[in-house]
């Protein structure tokens, strides 16, 4: 995808090549970025699944997931420059990626007391360890599956809120997601600008709710749960919009 990706920036004309780099562009802006208070318990839950998951030999179906996770948790502590975590979180992804199982296990314990590399800068994370968009939706799967449980979550929660806290902590997973799919275009987006744009937009759709979910639902006891349901529902409309125009079943 990348190579396709640079051809057509250099083949094509420099207007458009910049205009496709406007769009792309939107995606990485810091406005994504979730306040800390509202982050933090999802990521430290993140964490505690990692070691738990990877006490044992983990299954084979749930081993993109355990990297997403770590992928998830690398992109949290960069935001909020906990560069020590974010390295050993890339420690884990690094490990899971070789599927050096008892390297990752280690990796995944460490996180509860981080050695980073010391170095303090911003790194392109979706470049590292060819981390990909099928890794990345694999985390939305069910449980039963090696997921995260995360889409049918959304679907259960959006018929009735039972759950704040769960519906906040997959809100906060699906914002990361989502960060991360911006960075993530299928061959049929990267097509064309027409494509791109749609890919674009499906994935500002479902930052957008996912982040209002995620406001809301830290409000605890006094968020508006008939709000919150109202857009888990158009939440997951906007990730079968996308899934209809670019995900091949
Ligand atoms: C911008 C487009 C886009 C958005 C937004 C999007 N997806 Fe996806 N999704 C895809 C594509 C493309 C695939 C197929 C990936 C592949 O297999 O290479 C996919 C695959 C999946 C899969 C199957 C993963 C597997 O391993 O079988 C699930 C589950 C999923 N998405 C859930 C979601 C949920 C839930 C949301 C919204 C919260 C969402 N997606 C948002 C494009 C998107």
């Amino acid at each position: 995808v990348r190579n396709q990706w640079i051809r057509r920036l250099a083949g094509g004309t420099g207007l458009l090549a910049a205009a496709w780099l406007a769009v792309a562009a939107t995606g990485s802006s810091a406005q994504d970025k979730l306040p800390q208070d509202i982050v933090r318990g999802t990521v430290e839950k993140d964490i505690a699944y990692l070691q738990k998951e990877l006490a044992k030999m983990p299954e084979k179906r749930a081993v993109p997931t355990l990297k997403t996770t770590a992928m998830l948790i690398a992109l949290y502590a960069q935001d909020h420059q906990k560069f020590d975590l974010r390295d050993q979180a890339l420690k884990v992804a690094e490990a899971l990626s070789k599927k050096d199982f008892a390297g990752a296990k280690q990796a995944a314990d460490g996180l509860a007391k981080p050695a980073g590399s010391g170095k303090a800068e911003e790194i392109q994370l979706h470049e590292m360890y060819d981390f990909d968009l099928a890794e990345l939706m694999s985390a939305y799967r069910n449980a039963t599956v090696g997921g995260l449980n995360i889409e049918k979550d959304i679907r259960t929660q959006a018929k009735g809120v039972t759950d704040v806290k769960l519906v906040g902590d997959q809100a906060v997973r699906t914002v990361l997601i989502g960060r991360y799919t911006h960075k993530f275009p299928t061959d049929k987006a990267t097509a064309n600008q027409a494509n791109m744009k749609k890919w674009e937009g499906y994935t500002n759709d479902t930052l957008k709710l996912a982040r209002e979910i995620a406001e809301e639902a830290a409000k605890g006891d006094q968020a508006d749960k008939a709000g919150l349901g109202k857009r888990l529902k158009s939440l997951d409309a906007s990730c079968t919009a996308c899934h209809n125009e670019f995900r091949d079943i």
